[in-house]
């Protein structure tokens, strides 16, 4: 498949099966996360995964887990990422969508739906999950196989013309 069909395949799924990833495509996204390029290579990508008796209380943080078998919180290490010294700016966040753009077109390639979702309480989050202290939540990303009636959302196809980006 040329990156330009898989970049159109990909689309945000809001409704999902039940049934667990199989490890081989799970190894597939996380394949991918690691490929991504992070500034000075720091690599302060880190992933908490939320599944079994841990998604119910996910409710409490978002309306967005869509019945995903697994929701990743993924996040960067916030005394390893890489600072902008001339603004200050802390890169972790840049880097997280770089990896979570690679996790997400991997996915899609092995049919298995994402959604990205940054509507979430990252305060509650950190109450009712023991994530490490140094840890800071980017985005959520349920993850599993698009149930049958699975549809891309009506916007989905709505791109502006790309000469119109040109400033
Ligand atoms: C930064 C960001 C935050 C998003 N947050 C949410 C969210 O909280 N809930 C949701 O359902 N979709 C969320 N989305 C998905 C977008 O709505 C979706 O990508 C967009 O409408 C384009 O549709 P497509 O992904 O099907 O191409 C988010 C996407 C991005 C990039």
């Amino acid at each position: 498949m040329s990156f330009l069909d898989l970049a159109y395949k990909r689309h945000s799924v809001r409704s999902f099966k039940e049934h667990k990833i199989l490890e081989e495509h799970l190894e597939h996204v996380f394949k991918a996360a690691q490929l991504a390029p992070t500034a000075a290579n720091r690599q302060p990508q880190r992933f908490y995964l939320i599944e079994n008796s841990q998604l119910a209380k996910l409710s409490e943080v978002t309306r967005y887990s869509f019945g995903a078998p697994l929701v990743i919180c993924i996040g960067y290490d916030k005394t390893i990422s890489w600072k902008n010294k001339y603004d200050g700016i802390d890169g972790g966040d840049v880097d997280c969508s770089i990896v979570a753009t690679h996790m997400m077109l991997a996915a899609s390639e092995v049919n298995l739906g994402t959604c990205w979702v940054g509507s979430f309480d990252k305060a509650k989050l950190k109450v009712l999950y023991p994530l490490p202290v140094d840890f800071e939540p980017v985005l959520l990303l349920p993850i599993g196989y698009p149930s049958d009636d699975s549809r891309p959302h009506p916007l989905h196809d709505k791109r502006d013309d790309w000469k119109s980006k040109i400033v």
